[in-house]
């Protein structure tokens, strides 16, 4: 059977700051998609990471299906009308245009989606992460899908062995989508040199070169482009499909142990690690370290089952205290080098003006 499977999240307000969305907010997605989504939804799940509102769907509509996108859109605006009755903070934040129109891509809400022939058993992992950009995605996803360092079914599986066609999106760029394919094993460095820029260039999807269906979907969207300053991170979804031809479960998630440093935190302006937390995680320290979660699902005619939490094992309470120590260390040195983000990518515009002010009042000495 094929099947659309999709995720949109959005940030519509949140408790106490940028924590977690209420009770009230949380069920008025759900009552939404509930009561408007029964001719053309097969199955859906709600959930939250720190203060993202996340609508995982499954459908036959296709990728971009307009009807499926206005339904998410209001949604969230069903749940901002509530966040604005409980007073949260950033009621509505990610809903930056003031009507739908046609897709929910470029409007503040993060999407990734495929459109996929369900394989008789179809595990798949749904990510969310909150406080940081999408290319945080991009270190775990390579290590998961091009490193046998991390993904050992590259020489032990021959299909996967086959490699896989990396899509990437250049996410500075505005007028269009504009990207670029590789394919590993051959185009390996061209991808790294591509992939240590967290802040422009983004997996945007994964192929298989066995059997040339999709395994990954990432959502891209970089909200500072759409509304021209800052509005909150990005904080990226992805969905990816595991076993068989593709990577195992436990190749894809074994990367996060990293702990690795990636851009957001405090006021989306600096470099802490990411850390893999249990489903439903709030935000604290910091406003970070910037969590990313994982849901295990299969799906059989387009129905979920229901999800395991990928991260909630006694491995990854040891990884998460390693990673706490990462989140102290750079914090320790507060402002200064790669604790906060270069110049051009700080999402404040405070520094940027003190600095034209600054710049007037140097002066060039004489000899
Ligand atoms: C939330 C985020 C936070 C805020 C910070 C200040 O996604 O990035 O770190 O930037 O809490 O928020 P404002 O400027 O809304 O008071
Ligand atoms: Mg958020
Ligand atoms: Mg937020």
């Amino acid at each position: 059977m094929k099947i659309t499977l999709g995720v949109i999240k959005a940030d519509i307000g949140s408790i106490g700051g940028h924590i977690k969305p209420s009770a009230a907010v949380m069920k008025a997605v759900r009552d939404y998609i509930e009561s408007h989504g029964k001719k053309k939804i097969i199955d859906f799940f709600i959930s939250h990471t720190g203060d993202d509102v996340a609508i995982l769907m499954t459908h036959t509509g296709g990728v971009g299906d307009a009807e499926i996108h206005k339904m998410a859109w209001d949604a969230f605006v069903a749940g901002t009308d509530v966040a604005k009755s409980q007073g949260l903070y950033g009621a509505g934040q990610d809903l930056l245009k003031d009507a739908f129109s046609g897709n929910v891509k470029g409007m503040g809400p993060a999407v990734a989606e495929m459109e996929i022939e369900e394989r008789p058993n179809e595990p798949f992992l749904f990510f969310a992460a909150d406080k940081t950009e999408p290319g945080a995605y991009n270190l775990p996803l390579f290590l998961g899908f091009a490193d046998p360092m991390y993904c050992p079914g590259l020489m032990l599986s021959p299909s996967m062995a086959e490699g896989f066609k990396f899509v990437i999106m250049d996410v500075d760029y505005t007028e269009g989508d504009r990207i670029i394919e590789l394919n590993t094993p051959e185009d390996y460095y061209d991808i790294t040199t591509l992939l240590r820029d967290n802040s422009r260039f983004v997996i945007e999807s994964i192929w298989s070169r066995h059997n040339g269906d999709q395994a990954a979907a990432v959502s891209t969207s970089r909200l500072r482009n759409i509304a021209g300053k800052y509005t909150g991170k990005d904080d990226p979804v992805h969905l990816v499909r595991t076993q068989s031809a593709f990577p195992a479960t436990g190749e894809l998630l074994s990367p996060y142990a990293i702990g690795h440093y990636v851009a957001g935190t405090m006021r989306g302006s600096h470099n802490g690690p990411m850390m893999p937390c249990k489903q439903n995680t709030n935000i604290s320290f910091f406003d970070g370290p910037a969590v990313v979660t994982c849901a295990a699902f299969c799906v059989h005619n387009g129905k979920f089952t229901e999800p395991a939490d990928a991260f909630d094992h006694p491995f990854w309470d040891w990884s998460r205290d390693q990673i706490s120590q990462k989140a102290l260390e750079i914090r320790r040195q507060g402002f200064s080098g790669p604790a906060m983000l270069p110049y051009d990518d700080l999402e404040y515009g405070g520094i940027v003006e003190k600095m034209g002010k600054l710049d007037k009042l140097f002066t060039v000495r004489g000899d």
